[in-house]
């Protein structure tokens, strides 16, 4: 059940497992004083004493405030860490001085104008109403806390009352304050085709971060960290996850005061960010989420697979098996027409795919990367008869049809620029710096996303598609627009993100039968944001099946199977040049959502019984694939395994995979401790036709036997007997 009990000078959210709660001090200063386990009851002296805050003193002197833990600590008035608010007044000053007002409760979950955050019936919202005199601003914090997941939801809306403009620097989405520093920081980093590595280090006086800049959340970094216990393992141990909802640049981070006590905050990147807001407007901030676990990692993994399941995604696809799908791009890059395309998806219909995507290159003139991003009618050359010419003929197999799309950019060889070149992102007075040869359409300009949103519109209209992959395949440069003035030019960043979710959040209501897959050069823009329109991500642009186990494996800490694009490609890999047997591929894929990037009509007869095998079993098992409960078991980033496990939700299936990356000579054979079976019950290996005691599986575990060779997988089912 899920609780909020406000009183005079605490205010406590709780479901079954977490409480959170905050304190108001005299003369109005909100703390933040506890968020972990459940508590039945809380005396907040012992928390303030730690802090050397006396408890027959709680009334609070200026100058103090550097060692108090705020709940959303501003800057200037003693606090000399970084804050999470910096709002200037007309007259220059920046110093914030936010007091408590009042506090209210509701039922269901808060919702944000123009940006996306989680959703739910099962939860609570709490309003606290927080105001400064000088600067007449009220910022009103939102939290909700939900019944089914151990998760803080926040945001901040931030109103000028005055008859003055305000000048907001920073506006962070999160702030959670730790007593102790006793904490590795958990973070998801990487490069193109080498998305959200898992890197983990102790923390230490000063600041650690991870940010981003690029206008997207980027490949380089996640939206995400964690601050673990250092002796929290992947079972055990307790585990603080935070991330954002949100695509854009980002900063999340954490600090060590001189007292040992951590702030950990996220939130819009303030650097190159401020936004002035007039008298009377508004200023939302973008949703952060904080999750508690005492179950290790793997336990606040599973808070977050929850939360993005039943809070984040949405639709009719949140919950549906996700068609398997056969994507060209890797088949024939540019150089298709339709019978090649028809050839391709023919082979598919009969292997048992159910959805093929028509990826980059039908549209303009386009034959490389350097031209016609803008101009989406077809290719007459490659297709004379048309997108729905072909897409009929794709229906007609029995296939559903999927297309490319990469609405925010422009090439500047195209008919859209050449018509309207102050529609790219753009400094007036500054060359444009080309990225993959092409431009991004400034989002911050309505008109720019009112031709978008047309122009998909008439698309999904017209063309018979079942599916959108949507691109962005490059990031910011100039982040400008022609339309902004220039004490707005800072805003840019934000108002491109709100410009973007505009148009999304429309295609989605007004076309709820489609499913999008969002895409970023592969993972470059894989976020709790994108996953609020989109249930599935491409996940990496690297295809290999070793590589993928890392990728799959980082991704895993904050998203769950279904959100993650997933496909077995040819070998050599395009990406690494890497050979690995066609039953690796499948295993890795299988734990996303499936498909198949390459032309099956050069696979041997022997690839393609595998292929229908596969195809077979996962229509099978997908719903255990994509929604049971995921545990990763052995670390691909520990040694040459990686094991994950996946179980259904009464815990009666389960698909174990195994793949080692290189043969390991006169080895012991792995022997893997499951997780999430039912201690009680007995499973059945299919393959093998074993049977073993849940508790015997996951206390001393099985030892799985993979063929010989580098870059061998096993798949196992595991079936609760009668
Ligand atoms: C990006 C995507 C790929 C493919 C190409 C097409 O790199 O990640 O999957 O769609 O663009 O240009």
């Amino acid at each position: 059940m899920t609780e909020i009990q406000i009183t005079d000078r605490l205010i406590h959210l709780r479901n079954d497992r977490i409480s959170y709660i905050m304190g108001i001090m005299e003369p109005g200063i909100l703390t933040h004083l506890y968020f972990g386990k459940r508590l039945e009851s809380f005396r907040p002296e012992s928390i303030l004493r730690r802090y050397g805050l006396k408890d027959e003193e709680l009334r609070l002197k200026k100058g103090i405030l550097n060692n108090v833990p705020l709940e959303y600590p501003s800057w200037g008035l003693g606090d000399m860490r970084e804050g999470s608010l910096i709002a200037r007044a007309a007259d220059g000053g920046a110093s914030c001085d936010l007091r408590f007002r009042d506090a209210e409760a509701a039922d269901g979950k808060y919702r944000l104008d123009g940006l996306p955050s989680a959703y739910g019936e099962n939860a609570k919202t709490l309003r606290v109403r927080l105001y400064d005199e000088k600067l007449r601003m009220r910022v009103t914090l939102l939290y909700a806390v939900f019944e089914d997941c151990d998760v803080i939801t926040r945001s901040a809306v931030i109103e000028n009352q005055g008859s003055e403009a305000i000048e907001l620097e920073r506006a962070a989405s999160l702030c959670l304050e730790l007593p102790d520093d006793r904490y590795d920081l958990i973070t998801l980093s990487g490069a193109w085709a080498r998305e959200r590595a898992v890197y983990r280090r102790r923390i230490c006086p000063g600041e650690m971060s991870v940010s981003s800049l690029r206008g997207a959340s980027s490949h380089i970094t996640s939206p995400f960290a964690a601050l673990a216990r250092p002796e929290t393992s992947e079972s055990q141990g307790e585990v603080y996850g935070a991330a954002l909802v949100y695509s854009g640049s980002f900063y999340m981070g954490a600090q060590v005061d001189s007292n040992g006590a951590v702030r950990l905050q996220g939130g819009l990147n303030d650097r190159h960010f401020s936004w002035k807001l007039d008298a009377g407007e508004t200023f939302t901030v973008p949703e952060g989420v904080l999750v508690y676990s005492d179950c290790g990692l793997d336990g606040m993994s599973a808070q977050f697979h929850t939360l993005c399941a039943n809070h984040i995604v949405r639709g009719k696809w949140a919950k549906a098996p996700r068609p398997i799908l056969l994507n060209n791009w890797e088949a024939t890059y540019f150089a298709f027409d339709e019978e090649k395309l028809l050839s391709i998806a023919k082979k598919a219909a009969e292997t048992g795919i159910e959805l093929f995507v028509l990826d980059d290159g039908w549209f303009g003139h386009r034959d490389d990367d350097h031209s016609s991003l803008g101009d989406w009618f077809v290719y007459e050359k490659k297709l004379p008869d048309g997108i729905r010419h072909l897409s009929d003929r794709i229906h007609e197999m029995g296939l559903k049809f999927g297309l490319w799309f990469e609405p925010e950019m422009i090439s500047p060889d195209s008919d859209l620029f050449r018509k309207h070149p102050d529609w790219a992102m753009q400094f007036q007075g500054r060359e444009h710096v080309e990225g993959r040869n092409q431009l991004i359409l400034d989002l911050s300009n309505p008109e720019v996303c009112e031709h978008v949103y047309q122009m998909m519109a008439g698309h999904l209209r017209e063309d018979g598609i079942d599916y959108i992959k949507w691109d962005m395949n490059r990031n910011f440069t100039n982040p400008g627009s022609m339309r902004l003035p220039p004490d707005r030019m800072k805003e840019f960043p934000h108002r491109y993100m709100l410009g973007l979710y505009s148009i999304l959040s429309r295609l989605t209501e007004a076309f709820p039968e489609v499913l999008f897959e969002s895409c970023s050069g592969g993972g470059g823009r894989f976020d709790l944001g994108m996953l609020s329109f989109m249930p599935q991500t491409w996940c990496s642009d690297n295809t290999d099946a070793i590589s993928r186990c890392r990728i799959q494996w980082g991704t895993s800490y904050v998203f769950p199977p279904f959100s993650m694009g997933a496909h077995v490609s040819a070998v050599p890999n395009h990406q690494t040049g890497r050979i690995t047997p066609i039953n690796t591929r499948i295993n890795v894929a299988m734990s996303g959502c499936f498909g198949f990037e390459l032309d099956l009509n050069r696979l041997t007869e022997e690839e393609i019984a595998q292929v229908r095998a596969a195809v077979v079993r996962i229509k099978e098992v997908r719903e255990i694939l994509l929604y049971g409960e995921f545990h990763r078991l052995s670390s691909p980033y520990e040694g040459h395994d990686t094991a994950w496990i996946t179980v259904s939700k009464d815990h009666k299936r389960a698909i174990l995979m195994l793949t080692r990356d290189l043969a390991q000579p006169n080895a012991n054979a792995p022997m893997i401790r499951l997780r999430g079976l039912d201690a009680q019950k007995t499973y059945r290996v299919l393959e093998t036709g074993e049977v073993y005691r849940g508790d015997e599986l996951m206390n001393s575990g099985i030892t799985p036997e993979l063929p010989k060779g580098d870059a061998a997988s096993v798949s196992l089912t595991l079936a609760a007997e009668e």
